[in-house]
């Protein structure tokens, strides 16, 4: 069974790839941000309180995510590629305990490295399909969908998430350095960590993610 996880900042790239790796290695593509948002769209307490998180930047306690993932990862009999998860290092140490417990290899870790102006420009255009969750971004030329505003994949009608915004992206940057930054010493000192660059082309980073995951 092949487990990747990607951790990167937001908008380097993680669901793109993980649509690119799905497909290639067969892989089920877990999004925590999209167990979340699809969570805070109840019209519950839990909803609202996610929702106000998402919107506002933070992240969301560790409790919740891990009770989502959980549940996803529920009798899951294939590999998967965690995009988004863990974020923070007791999230980490949680799932490691849980793999250990089920006797599931840990797989790939890679760090997908890129500077936080490149990631601002890729926040502003982007675009994402509420019903496939494909990703697409108006103001790059490659990532634009053929007819604009539609999902090239579904035909349904794409949308821009509440979180893209210059003000939301500059808190979501900041708890990315202060929570999830930290895994990258976490994950190198047991050494599984692989590092790549994202500020490279999708077809290039899909390519050194596919020479770190194919050759094992
Ligand atoms: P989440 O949904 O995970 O957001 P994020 O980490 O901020 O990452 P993004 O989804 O914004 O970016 P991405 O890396 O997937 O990039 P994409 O491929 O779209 O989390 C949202 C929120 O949920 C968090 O803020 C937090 O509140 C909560 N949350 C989630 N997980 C949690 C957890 N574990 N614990 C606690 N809270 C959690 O690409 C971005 C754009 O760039 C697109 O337009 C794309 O077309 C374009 N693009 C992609 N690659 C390239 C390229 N190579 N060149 C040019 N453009 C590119
Ligand atoms: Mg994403």
């Amino acid at each position: 069974m092949k487990n990747v996880i990607l951790i990167a900042p937001p908008a380097a790239g993680k669901g793109t790839q993980s649509k690119l790796l799905s497909e290639k290695y067969n892989l089920i593509h877990i999004s925590t941000g999209d167990l979340l948002r699809s969570a805070s769209q109840k019209n519950d307490e839990m909803g609202t309180l996610i929702k106000g998180l998402i919107d506002n930047g933070s992240l969301v306690s560790d409790e919740i995510v891990i009770d989502l993932l959980k549940d996803a990862l529920d009798g899951l009999n294939s590999g998967y590629i965690l995009d988004g998860f863990p974020r923070t290092v007791n999230q980490a140490e949680k799932y490691l305990e849980m793999l250990s417990e089920l006797n599931i290899p840990l797989g790939d870790v890679i760090f997908i490295d890129i500077p936080k102006d490149v990631i601002k420009k890729r926040i502003i255009g982007r675009l994402v399909c509420p019903s496939c969750g494909a990703v697409y971004n108006n103001l790059i030329e490659e990532n634009k969908p053929s007819k604009e505003g539609i999902c090239d994949e579904c035909a349904s009608a794409l949308i821009k998430r509440q979180d893209d915004n210059e003000e939301t992206f500059d808190k979501r940057y900041e708890t990315y350095v202060k929570e999830t930054y930290p895994l990258v010493d976490f994950f190198k000192s047991k050494g599984v960590l692989s590092t790549i660059s994202g500020n490279l082309t999708k077809e290039e980073t899909f390519d050194r993610l596919q020479q770190i995951i194919g050759n094992k």
